[in-house]
């Protein structure tokens, strides 16, 4: 069993995603600046995991102070601002952040300190026990979509299914998001091969997913980002599954950089593209996938690899970490209330209400 995540006695556990596969590092702190620290660098990564990590975080932050309940606000304000500057574009991040807000502005007046503390914490054990949930929701109606769109070649043989980046119980907590729907697909005898797609720079799909996969005996192949055109031309790939960091009212999706070309080269080859992705990722305060903010990470994520320098330190970069991908190209959205096709303005919605 991975164990991504852990709160126990006022202490945030983690495993250093940085390094894996070579090394499993379980990191204990009681520190919120290294916890946020942790989010920034993707030693925690994943929009769940982003947002049950922020969630304890805050619980760090509260636990390590001493002052006044009268300047208590003024802290409480500058750690939430800490918190939310650490990545922008998983809104689960801010999911979590208001979850805590609503908890403040409830009980702020009325309750001693530890005790609103300790609704907070209740509060961000159940951010986290909700989205294991919801992977395992998720993974029900993914896999039954699939067994209902793919019909016709499941007649004859198993699928191979392309995925991107780590949605697993690394990037959730839980089985995950489309991971943990090719997982429960694969354990009903829908897949034949996964095809993890490397995801350059940080190598999420070589090194996460693969390790997950290996790890749950599941078949798997990993392959460059940019391969993915020529395998659907060659039929290789029945179906993509991908996740999200923020799916906006519309249906558009941001997910990490690389989901997108996958989908043009899907639309091409008549290649179903889902995304699986909880209720908590999706924006409904965003129209369309254009007002995503979009994350830029520092240039030497590309200029260098793993500490390695690979391009001068002075080559221009840009290095955006995500890339959002329009509904058109999405065949359905799987989220963990129940699979939507199509439609997504009207249906996401109601979703969220
Ligand atoms: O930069 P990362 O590794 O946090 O990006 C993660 C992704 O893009 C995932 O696909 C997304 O968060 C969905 S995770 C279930």
């Amino acid at each position: 069993m991975i164990d991504a995540v852990s709160f126990e006695n006022n202490t945030l556990g983690y495993l250093d995603q940085r390094l894996l596969p070579l090394k499993e590092e379980y990191v204990r702190t009681k520190d919120y600046r290294q916890a946020i620290a942790a989010i920034k660098t993707l030693a925690v990564r994943g929009a769940p995991l982003i947002g049950i990590v922020a969630g304890y975080t805050v619980i760090l932050g509260l636990k390590s102070y001493s002052g006044s309940k009268e300047e208590f606000p003024h802290y409480f304000g500058n750690l939430i601002e800490e918190v939310e500057a650490s990545r922008p574009t998983a809104v689960n991040l801010f999911f979590a952040t208001a979850r805590m807000k609503e908890v403040y502005d409830a009980h702020f007046a009325a309750d001693p300190l530890e005790e609103l503390f300790a609704k907070m914490l209740v509060a961000a054990r159940k951010i986290h026990t909700d989205e294991i949930a919801n992977c395992d929701n998720m993974a029900r109606h993914g896999a039954a979509l699939i067994k209902q769109d793919l019909a016709e070649t499941l007649k004859t043989r198993k699928l191979n299914v392309l995925t991107h980046c780590n949605t697993g119980t690394l990037a959730t907590g839980g089985s995950g998001t489309a991971l943990g729907v090719i997982k429960h697909a694969w354990k009903e005898g829908l897949i034949e091969k996964v095809i993890t797609a490397e995801s350059r720079p940080l190598l999420q799909g070589l090194r996460l997913t693969a390790w997950e996969l290996e790890k749950e005996n599941i078949p798997f192949i990993s392959i460059s980002d940019s391969s993915s055109a020529f395998l659907m031309q060659k039929g290789m790939i029945d179906f993509g599954i991908v996740g999200a960091d923020r799916i906006a009212a519309n249906g558009d999706t941001a997910n990490k950089i690389g989901t997108f070309a996958h989908a043009v080269s899907a639309s091409v080859y008549n290649v179903p593209y889902y995304i699986a992705a909880p209720v908590s990722t999706i924006d409904i305060t965003i129209n369309n996938g254009s007002q995503i903010p979009i994350e830029e990470r520092s240039a030497d994520e590309l200029r260098t690899i793993f500490g390695t320098q690979v391009g001068t330190p002075t080559t221009p970069v840009l290095n955006y970490a995500f890339d959002v991908t329009p509904h058109q190209y999405i065949r359905g959205i799987v989220t963990d209330k129940k699979a939507v096709v199509g439609n997504y303005s009207e249906e996401l919605k109601r979703l969220v209400d």
